[in-house]
């Protein structure tokens, strides 16, 4: 016995709270990290200013890019802009949906255990209903053939309607199809094979897409070879000039056969790395350092093109694509350290320019070259196309797709409600409550869009009963049949969404007692779920 006085397991400083409050507070912080990027939904949604601490300025709608320069700080919303920020990586969108869509799950989840049902019966009504939702999605899915350009335009083209740069839709979409059909191998497409560089100045229509690898160098001047066919190309990654040594030395040259013979020897070792460098048979090289004039001049002299300050990341991807090794030693480099393109091509403009690799022999590389008048418009469409890139992947790779404008979300609500009527238990209720929590998308999309939210769901849940592709044309307020409109989302978002969704309020749900270190870092803050607290919560019988 402790002779009553109280037993202290955990350091009293810490602040600790337990079951019904940890639950609401962590739902509240949930539902306000949903509030905040509510706004941005769909293709009416409103764009957010986000300022750094240096002042930069970033304006999008980009659910992903939104939650990332939050720095969100409450351990609860943390863990749903996590899940969010999961999904970008393995979907590459979908966030704001999967956000929206947590945001509801939780409100409906608190209301029902405040009418007595235990947190842990709802989350298994709400696997139930995800594992149903995800079987639902399947069956209304179209297949989409692998060459169907058009399907796979149409789908990133939904992608992108409402970003920033809709304008310029029709273009990123074909970008994005360009590359994805390009650099696919047996179905699969590597997204880390498109290269995308950004530069600003010059219009958006001009951005390009190139088959192979466009690096932003030129050769030295423009005595050098414009054109390389068959090009055997030497990537170095060391100074080809003559190296200053690393302490302070004095040399002292008594006299002028000295200087002379000092000279000679340096421009020896100068011409003998030239040699190295025609002996491997190269006829390009690409110097991640400085290179002496005189190499320059020799290599020139031989028709051998030459450049050099290339920046790490552009030899990494030349050697990538054209198998090239980045050779440290000059010495060493070997005819099987060189790379291969069927074309090296220069576009100079002055000293300015690039250089294109075409039919590089290793991988199949492309490279997109986003243009725009200002940094935000080449960033905008960067993210556009980011997203664009993604979706077009997961149809390619899928060949599946539903249609959007809310029409699958409604479609899983209406199967939803009819799969509960059919489930004994508590249970019943919690998949009644993902059914209205997942509607909360298309009457997002639809009050972003200037529509009645509650009017237009109504219409559009009996729609459905003829035509499960209704959706919402927020254009016009009219419901239509969303494929035909050609607004369609890929399959592996929309089944990603629910997963991620559910995912992240189960383990809001899961956790019953939070404690916080004092005044100290955020890592500190540990949540717990302890399977029995909530019993205490539940008031008795409850009133369904
Ligand atoms: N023209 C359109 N008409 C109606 N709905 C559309 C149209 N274009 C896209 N949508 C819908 O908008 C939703 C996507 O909106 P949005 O891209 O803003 O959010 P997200 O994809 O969930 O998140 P994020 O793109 O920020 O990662 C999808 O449900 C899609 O079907
Ligand atoms: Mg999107």
């Amino acid at each position: 016995m402790a002779g009553g006085q109280p037993v202290f397991i955990v350091d009293p400083r810490k602040e600790q709270t337990k079951g019904k409050d940890t639950l609401s507070m962590n739902i509240a912080a949930a539902k306000a990290v949903a509030s905040i990027v509510k706004s941005t939904l769909g293709p009416r949604g409103m764009d957010k200013m986000l300022v750094n601490p240096l002042g930069d300025i970033t304006i999008t709608n980009d659910g992903a890019t939104i939650l990332k320069d939050m720095d969100i700080e409450h351990p609860a919303a943390k863990m749903v802009v996590e899940v969010a920020r999961s999904l970008e990586d393995s979907a590459g969108d979908g966030t704001t949906s999967s956000v929206v869509f947590t945001g509801a799950l939780l409100e409906k989840a608190e209301y029902l255990i405040e009418k007595g049902v235990h947190p842990t019966i709802v989350v298994k009504g709400y696997r139930l209903a995800a594992a149903n939702a995800v079987e639902v999605l399947e069956n209304m899915a179209v297949s989409v053939a692998e060459e169907d350009r058009e399907m796979l335009e149409k789908a990133a083209k939904t992608a992108i309607t409402g970003k920033a740069t809709q304008k310029y839709s029709t273009l990123v979409a074909k970008l994005a199809t360009d590359a994805i059909l390009t650099v696919q191998e047996r179905g699969i497409a590597d997204i880390k094979r498109i290269l995308i560089s950004k530069e600003v100045g010059g219009r958006i229509e001009d951005s390009e897409f190139v088959e192979g690898v466009a690096i932003d160098k030129v050769a030295l001047d423009r005595n050098f070879p414009l054109k390389v066919e068959s090009a055997n190309i030497a990537l170095i990654d060391t100074p080809m000039e003559v190296g200053k040594t690393a302490n302070k030395a004095k040399l002292q040259v008594t006299s002028i056969e000295q200087m002379d013979l000092f000279v000679k020897e340096e421009e020896k070792g100068l011409f003998d790395m030239a040699d190295y460098v025609i002996k491997s048979g190269a006829n390009a090289v690409f110097c991640g350092k400085g290179m002496d004039d005189k190499i320059a001049d020799y290599l020139q002299s031989r028709g051998i093109y030459a450049a050099r300050r290339v920046q790490a990341e552009a030899l990494q991807k030349i050697s990538n694509a054209t198998g090239a090794r980045i050779v440290r030693n000059i010495k060493e480099l070997e005819a099987k350290d060189l790379g291969h393109a069927g074309l090296l091509e220069q576009d100079r403009d002055g000293d300015q320019g690039k250089t294109y690799l075409r039919d590089c022999a290793a991988a199949k590389a492309v490279s997109i070259i986003i243009r725009g008048g200002t940094e935000h418009v080449v960033d905008n469409v960067g993210r556009a196309l980011d997203d664009a890139l993604w979706v077009v992947k997961s149809v390619f790779e899928d060949g599946k797709v539903v249609a959007g404008g809310g029409a699958s979300e409604i479609e899983v609500a209406l199967a939803l409600r009819a799969y509960a009527s059919g489930i004994s238990g508590r249970e019943q209720l919690a998949i009644q409550a993902f059914a209205d929590a997942i509607e909360e998308v298309p009457r997002t999309i639809a009050r972003n869009g200037g529509m009645d939210a509650i009017d237009s769901i109504l219409n559009l849940r009996a729609k459905h009963a003829e035509d499960k592709n209704a959706g919402f044309n927020v254009f016009t307020g009219d419901i239509e049949n969303m494929l035909e409109k050609g607004v369609i989302d890929p399959l592996r978002v929309k089944v990603n969404t629910i997963k991620s969704a559910s995912e992240a309020a189960e383990m809001v749900l899961r956790v019953d007692s939070m404690l916080k270190a004092q005044s100290q870092s955020i890592q500190d803050v540990k949540l717990e779920h302890r399977a029995d607290s909530y019993d205490a919560m539940a008031p008795g019988p409850t009133m369904f």
